[in-house]
């Protein structure tokens, strides 16, 4: 049994990542990710992407800019699952099963929706004018992306601890309604990463491409250094005592610097380092963190079929996750075969123990026999004669007790043997794959229920 956490957390694609998603979203989850107990899950939420961009230029170039920002930051592809969200197409179908028990009610609370219906209340508009379903059903589709591969820690910002809340609630109304004791799901924590602030961006605020006072991350080093020149400083000129802990140039350079350069720094500050130098050595300390992951990230972008190779390869290693889950998931809702019933219970072990049943009864002959029935009443096993209802029942309640099964395939058929005694056989099967089917399906109906 593995015991490792599984961390799951997608980016959305529309934007270029900026020096603030690299110190409070990339980097931490880079480092989180080197945990030897960590499974982690990180994916470009490119769906998402949808419900706020149509410009197919800007969707397509942010997923290429998002890939090799991670990948140049150091992302070890061996070690973690990332992938599109647009490569699974389990997500669309969980999606669809998780709206049909999800309730209007609640999505009706998510903020984002609410606050477009403020904004056209307070416009003296319609309340939904130009809201989409993709907006309104947002939550629900970062529910199927966590539930999907059952994380247990969800990293996000504050603004998201109500999409993961909503997860819970989702996934717990399935479980309930589906699981039949079962847990499907695993319910999800938002995790908060208390310890890294948001950095503030050229005019102190937090820095955010809305409030346009970002500084790029990998475009260039002179694009780096004309947004450095632009931190807004106060007016002490050079010479003057500065104040480090009233300037963001300075929780800026803290942000990547080691303590000891961060005395350094502040001591040269306090004895009067001018604004323009200041501003050089914050340059200074990023390009020696940044320059490298900086051409790594150029080279990804110039060869776009060495992500794609990756990020194909990420979503097989997801969807070996995705798709047998989902496959259970949908027998369980009912969207089942109509032919192989035997097949299907055999994917869904608990239920089939907990719904095989014996049936004893009685032959003219005055001996006992009973018949042992699958979950979909079809039946796996027809016993041998015995002549008492005692010795029966003997025989089932060791067929059941969890000790190996001693079965022995004939040609078309199977029997069952207790203490070097046939005790029970199969019906006849069509061939051999079919028998074995059956054989499967019997070792789980009669595999005890542990909880
Ligand atoms: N909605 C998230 C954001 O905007 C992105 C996201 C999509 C996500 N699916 C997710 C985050 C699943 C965590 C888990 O930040």
């Amino acid at each position: 049994m593995t015991t490792r956490t599984r961390i799951l957390t997608g980016i959305t694609t529309t934007g270029t990542p900026h020096l603030g998603n690299y110190a409070g979203a990339i980097r931490p989850a880079i480092l989180a990710s080197q945990d030897a107990n960590a499974d982690s899950f990180y994916f470009l939420a490119d769906y998402h992407a949808l419900i706020k961009c149509d410009d197919p230029q800007r969707i397509q170039r942010s997923r290429m800019e998002i890939a090799a920002t991670w990948l140049a930051g150091g992302l070890d592809v061996n070690r973690v699952t990332f992938y599109r969200q647009s490569d699974i197409p389990e997500i669309p179908e969980l999606t669809w099963l998780l709206t049909c028990v999800a309730a209007k009610g609640l999505l009706n609370r998510a903020h984002a929706y609410k606050a477009s219906v403020d904004k056209n209340l307070e416009n003296g508009e319609d309340p939904d004018a130009g809201i989409t379903m993709g907006l309104y059903s947002y939550p629900v589709l970062m529910a199927a992306d966590i539930l999907m591969f059952n994380a247990h820690k969800v990293p996000v910002g504050r603004d998201q601890i109500q999409h993961v809340e909503m997860a819970r609630d989702i996934g717990q109304r399935f479980n309930h309604l589906f699981g039949k004791g079962k847990e499907f799901f695993t319910m999800p924590e938002a995790l908060i990463e208390e310890s890294v602030a948001t950095l503030p961006g050229l005019d102190g605020r937090k820095m955010s491409k809305s409030y346009d006072n970002t500084i790029p991350l990998f475009t260039s080093a002179k694009d780096m250094t004309d947004a450095i020149s632009r931190i807004v400083t106060d007016s002490r000129a050079p010479g003057e005592a500065k104040d480090p802990d009233n300037s963001h140039l300075f929780t800026l350079y803290q942000a990547f610097a080691t303590q000891a350069q961060e005395e350094e720094f502040r001591g040269e500050l306090l004895q009067g380092l001018g604004w323009g130098e200041a501003k050089n050595r914050l340059f200074q300390l990023l390009d020696g963190q940044l320059g490298e992951a900086r051409e790594r990230y150029h080279q990804l972008m110039s060869r776009p079929s060495d992500m794609e190779d990756l990020l194909l390869v990420g979503a097989r290693k997801a969807r070996a996750v995705a798709a047998p889950f989902l496959a259970e998931l949908r027998e369980a809702v009912g969207l089942r075969s109509f032919v192989n019933p035997v097949a299907v219970a055999a994917t869904t072990k608990k239920k089939a123990a907990k719904a095989a049943r014996f049936v004893s009864f009685r032959e003219d002959d005055g001996s006992f026999r009973f018949r042992l029935l699958a979950a979909e009443g079809e039946q796996l096993l027809l016993s041998r004669n015995f002549a008492d209802g005692k010795t029966a029942g003997a025989v089932t309640k060791q067929l059941q007790s969890g000790q190996a099964l001693d079965v022995r395939s004939e040609a078309s058929s199977f029997s069952v043997w207790l203490d070097g005694e046939v005790v029970a056989d199969s019906p006849a099967f069509a061939d051999s794959a079919s028998r074995d089917a059956a054989i499967e399906a019997l070792r789980v109906a009669l595999t005890p229920i542990e909880d």
